[in-house]
């Protein structure tokens, strides 16, 4: 089955750009946004044009692309240069998901290879092209192996809560925490699903309600304070969420409101899955404390959607993220397996398994 809908992709050749569904105005208009230089891309990623910790990896690889294509290629070294500094301009878009420094970092390790390798500016170039066609065909290979190991845990007839998007808008495919419910579907199996709306930003409501509609998938949309009643009421088999970065420990970092929803899932004996791929764990970090949150703007909290809903200079804390810790985690769903009851050491197989390198942390941190 191909995903719903095809979050972004390169068109054309070289000279190309990127074509992405702009999330900002779904669920009232599908449209898609050509976005042509780094600094379009940067303020994309910024303002959640493109959004989902997968799909922004996927979108910087490309702003890469806008950033040297053009370049003149007899000098190799500049063409590094600008590499690099495109990368660090990327890197400042957003902070916590952390498959946006992993995907810029394996651009810019690429482009120092080849040149190390005394590759001319044109084949560097060239290697950048491959590295993000291949960052973007990954996604999509991870995300469909997500949904085949996760499917185990969907039994016929189940209901599944989510919590914001991991679904094939998030990612370069069919979604993360959405992918088991797909090939569910694929296979037959009935999956019902409650998204929450997730507040400030409605992500559920917007993007998660839109896709899994246009997809045929029975969805049924509450607000983020309903969650507990659903719970008591025994309508919730299983708690499914995405990740932005889940560090060395199995804390899980993702959408403001999903430590909420582990903490009522526990409460009430529903287990809670997280489904990412390796590219979203961060082995440098040994628990959930070291991860930066961003904070967002307060005008996304005092003016939802237009209307001013809040007084006039009162006070906003807007964290984008919180951190669930491994021990509310039931497991998590990546592509080389469920990793069950999550620890270091089991996280560290896990990495070792899907060829990730894990360095040796500083003494006291694990
Ligand atoms: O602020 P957003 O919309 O980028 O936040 C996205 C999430 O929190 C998703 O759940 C997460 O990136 C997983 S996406 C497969």
């Amino acid at each position: 089955m191909k995903p719903v809908v095809e979050t972004l992709r390169w068109v054309g050749d070289r000279p190309g750009y990127v074509e992405l569904v702009d999330q900002t105005r779904l669920p009232e208009e599908h449209v898609q946004l050509a976005v042509r230089t780094v600094d379009e891309m940067r303020d994309a990623i910024r303002r959640l044009a493109v959004r989902g910790a997968p799909a922004i990896g996927v979108a910087a690889a490309y702003g890469v692309l806008l950033g040297v294509q053009e370049l003149d290629e007899s000098d190799a070294a500049n063409v590094v240069g600008v590499a690099q500094e495109v990368a660090a301009t990327l890197a400042k878009a957003r902070p916590t998901a952390v498959n946006l420094f992993w995907a810029l970092d394996r651009m810019k390790r690429r482009a120092e290879r080849e040149f190390a390798g005394k590759a001319g500016g044109a084949r560097i170039v060239a290697a950048l092209f491959e590295e993000a066609r291949a960052i973007h065909a990954e996604d999509r290979a991870q995300c469909r192996a997500m949904g085949e190991h996760g499917v185990r845990l969907l039994k016929d007839g189940c209901t599944v809560l989510t919590h914001c998007n991991a679904g094939a808008l998030a990612t370069g495919g069919m979604g993360t925490a959405l992918a088991p419910i797909y090939v569910a579907r694929e296979r037959g199996l009935s999956v019902k699903v409650y998204a929450d709306e997730t507040r400030p930003l409605l992500q559920g409501a917007r993007l998660t309600a839109w896709e899994l509609q246009q997809s045929g998938v029975d969805v049924t949309l509450i607000t983020d304070n309903m969650a507990a009643s659903l719970m008591a009421s025994g309508r919730v088999d299983l708690v499914l969420v995405g990740s932005d970065r889940i560090a060395r420990n199995g804390d899980v970092c993702n959408k403001i409101g999903t430590y909420g929803v582990a903490v009522l899932a526990r409460e009430h004996g529903i287990p809670f899955y997280a489904v990412a791929p390796l590219t979203t764990f961060d082995p440098k970090i040994a628990s959930g404390a070291e991860i930066p949150i961003e904070e967002r703007a307060p005008e996304e909290v005092t003016h939802g959607f237009g209307r001013r809903t809040a007084p006039i200079g009162v006070k906003v804390w807007n964290p984008a993220f919180d951190v669930t810790p491994a021990r509310l985690v039931t497991g998590i769903v990546t592509e080389v397996g469920i990793i069950e009851s999550p620890t270091t050491e089991k996280v560290e197989a896990a990495l070792t398994r899907g060829g990730v390198a894990v360095p040796t942390l500083r003494r006291g941190s694990t």
